[in-house]
């Protein structure tokens, strides 16, 4: 069976799952390989088998080279450790919906579906680009939509669990998203998360050497006053090849101008720290 087709019969099993993201009401039917609400919006799915339920273009700066430098980046195993403990703390619950709010190129839910974390996987990212790669490349492990958290085209209180790795939230879509108990596992980077590569990038801006999560944590806390908060942290060692996928992936080589670009290939790191905080709050 072709992937617009697989993904059709996914829509007619899950329509539940979502809403339309223009009149916020139910999906009601598949028709051909079009999705369809209650006052007829329709939207199509793509012979990849993705559905694009975006209002307007989002394309951001991740570019089809970044996203392909992160996947092979993550293919590495680089991420891994993180998504140990990510999976350590879906272990154990009763997940039937997960979603992955941003989830780029698809290799974490790749990942934690090969790993054994169950339920039906729903991963969504506003870049076209990354959906596109996520489909292509690990189809069988997720269903993967283009869509924008902002205009979040789900529908309310069907998640059990909802993952946040590396990208933006909205606390109180999460809400509106989760069941009662599910749960959020927000993932942000830590004060020495790739501190080697800051210190060569911003060598005479110290202020910028550390990323301050502070803010961010602060937000999580706001909406789960009882949340767990478990630090990873790992080196990892890099080939030359590794740390140009390393450098082409960041968003935080992305002010950087050419020249420093080329230095910084140049002389390639041995190892690099990873090192993140896994936040989980409970709805
Ligand atoms: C640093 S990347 C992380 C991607 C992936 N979770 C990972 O860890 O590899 C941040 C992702 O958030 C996505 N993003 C940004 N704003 C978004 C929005 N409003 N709705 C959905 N995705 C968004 C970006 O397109 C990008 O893929
Ligand atoms: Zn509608």
């Amino acid at each position: 069976m072709k992937k617009i087709e697989r993904s059709g019969l996914f829509m007619k099993e899950n329509l539940h799952l979502f809403q339309c993201p223009v009149c916020k009401q139910n999906f009601t039917d598949v028709v051909g390989t079009s999705v369809v609400c209650v006052e007829n919006h329709q939207f199509d799915l793509s012979k990849k088998g993705t559905l694009h339920l975006l209002l307007k273009g989002g394309q951001n700066e991740y570019d089809k080279k970044m996203l392909s430098s992160r996947k092979k980046l993550a293919e590495t195993g680089f991420f891994q450790p993180m998504l140990d403990v990510v999976k350590k703390q879906l272990e154990g619950r009763n997940i039937t919906a997960l979603l992955d709010v941003g989830c780029g190129e698809g290799s974490h839910l790749h990942y934690l579906q090969n790993q054994g974390v169950s339920g039906t996987k729903i991963g969504f990212d506003i870049s076209k680009d990354a959906i596109q790669l996520a489909a292509s490349h690990y189809f069988d492990d997720a269903f993967w939509c283009v869509a924008d958290l902002a205009h979040s085209p789900f529908a309310g209180e069907q998640f059990d669990a909802i993952l946040n790795i590396l990208s933006p939230s909205h606390y109180e879509e999460f809400g509106r998203l989760l069941k009662k108990g599910g749960v959020v596992v927000k993932v942000v980077p830590d004060a020495d998360y790739l501190i080697e590569l800051r210190q060569k990038l911003f060598m005479l801006e110290e202020e910028k050497q550390s990323y301050e999560n502070e803010p961010v944590i602060k937000r999580f806390e706001q909406a789960y006053p009882n949340y767990l908060h478990e630090h990873v942290r790992y080196e990892v060692s890099l080939t030359a090849e590794v740390y140009r996928w390393l450098l082409e992936m960041t968003p935080l080589t992305w002010g950087a101008d050419e020249g420093k670009r080329l230095e910084l290939l140049a002389e390639p790191l041995p190892s690099i720290t990873v090192a993140m905080s896994v936040l989980v709050g409970i709805k």
